[in-house]
């Protein structure tokens, strides 16, 4: 059921899925003990849907604030009775996949004053305590100065609560043997100012949710942990506050990159692709050399012009790992579209001073000439960019509350699955 590549429509499982925001709120509403949903005529994949539905529309911030752990409203217990073909593994991979955007969600609406890099590191770290397969390391300081993280502490410097690296590593004893990881990387600001070319203030009002695509990160990896997923995945979340202050890095600033690379800084508010490129040299230069290279972030304001909030910005070096992003975004309705890498415009980024500029003087192609910053910092490594919104600007359709929307999770649980059964060529 996916649509024409020309109108990207949403699937039927989306429009399931959406359906059931209006049951949930309903629900809330009458002063019930249990509710007993029976459904009849419905395919395995729209049962799923509704499932998925009924769990995502569940979420509320303001009930669970300080639990990122528990996502869930109070409301009458809902028992569900589904078709034989909906099997209970079925259900608690819906459930599972659901929860994990909760989470995803839930951490992206915590304001900037309490998800600092030091409380959102150490919610980490918890989240994945005491689960199998699975280990969390967490850089700070010197640390970070040791690696020659350079851009990333720049970035962090001027915050009270100094940057981190957060690295999950997931090794399943499922894989099969030889199975090279994943890698995500995700842009992690907790609260983006802009730095000292400060943002305006309409700019700056909803910029807590700047470590959207390192939450996505985090649900997916929890997504993949929980199931057991036979692939192995390394999730990098490059976590730091754009603050202002006196140790703030300024415009003109040039910042030696991980990778050697020099950077003049052009704008302190370009911050989220200098935290990445220092977290991608991490990741392509890690012992266990990565089989595919994904980072999510809420990069540019350019791409939101240009595809609105639900639809993803892809840029990818290579074409067959675009095409599962596409489609799997398709058939779960968690949308995408491919971008050029256009090698032309990286003259945009030219610097007197540096090897590069962080970013281009025009607004011209902004979404381009950010993602063309990042590609400097992947080599060889067949990998993607997704550039995103991270937020649902009202409810509607499954969301019952505006907020942090878990974006692109439901697609990239689809690529991974595909990856672990091998489904993708050249990837597995
Ligand atoms: N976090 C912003 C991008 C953003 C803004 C995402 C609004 C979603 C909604 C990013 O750090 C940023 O400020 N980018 C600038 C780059 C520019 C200074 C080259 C932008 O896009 O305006
Ligand atoms: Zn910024
Ligand atoms: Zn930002």
């Amino acid at each position: 059921n996916t649509s024409s590549p020309v109108t990207l429509e949403k699937s039927g499982y989306a429009r399931f899925r959406d359906l059931a925001g209006p049951i949930v709120s309903q629900l809330a509403t009458f002063k019930l003990d249990k509710v007993v949903i029976e459904t009849h005529g419905l395919s395995p994949e729209e049962e799923r849907a509704l499932l998925i539905g009924l769990e995502l529309a569940s979420y509320s911030y303001a009930e669970n604030r300080d639990n990122p752990k528990k996502t869930r409203k109070k409301l009458p217990a809902l028992l569900l009775k589904t078709s034989e073909a909906l099997d209970s593994r079925e259900i608690g991979a819906a459930a599972r996949l659901a929860f994990s955007m909760n989470v995803a969600r839930h951490l992206t609406n915590i304001p900037g004053g309490e998800l600092n890099p030091r409380t959102y590191s150490d919610a980490v770290v918890d989240l994945f305590e005491g689960l199998p397969d699975v280990d969390v390391e967490v850089w700070q300081g010197e640390k970070l100065r040791q690696e020659n993280m350079n851009l990333l502490l720049a970035v962090g410097g001027a915050a009270t609560e100094g940057p981190r690296l957060v690295r999950i590593s997931y090794r399943p004893k499922s894989a099969a043997a030889g199975t090279r990881p994943v890698a995500i990387v995700g842009k992690g600001i907790t609260f983006d100012s802009g730095g000292l070319d400060i943002k305006p203030s309409s700019g700056m009002r909803w910029m807590k949710k700047d470590m959207g695509g390192s939450a996505a990160s985090v649900g997916l990896a929890y997504w993949a942990v929980s199931s057991g997923l036979a692939l192995p995945l390394d999730v990098y979340l490059s976590i730091a506050e754009n603050a202002i202050g006196s140790a703030s890095f300024r415009p003109g600033d040039v910042i030696t990159a991980r990778s050697g690379v020099t950077v003049e800084i052009g704008n302190t508010d370009a911050e989220g692709r200098l935290v990445l490129a220092d977290a991608l040299d991490v990741a392509v230069n890690a012992e266990e050399k990565p089989q595919a290279l994904i980072d999510i972030a809420t990069l540019t304001g350019a791409i939101k012009v240009g595809l609105g909030a639900e639809i993803a910005g892809l840029f990818a070096n290579d074409d067959s790992l675009a095409t599962e992003i596409e489609e799997a975004g398709r058939r779960t309705g968690d949308l995408s579209w491919r971008m050029p890498l256009f090698q032309p415009y990286k003259s945009m980024l030219r610097s007197t001073f540096a090897d590069t500029n962080n970013c281009s003087d025009g607004g011209f192609g902004g979404a381009i000439t950010a993602a063309l910053f990042l590609e400097m910092f992947v080599k060889d490594i067949p990998w993607a960019h997704l550039d995103i919104y991270a937020w649902k600007d009202g409810a509607g359709g499954a969301f019952a509350e505006s907020g942090g929307n878990g974006q692109p999770i439901q697609a990239l649980s689809r690529v991974l699955s595909r990856m672990a059964d091998g489904a993708m060529d050249g990837h597995a």
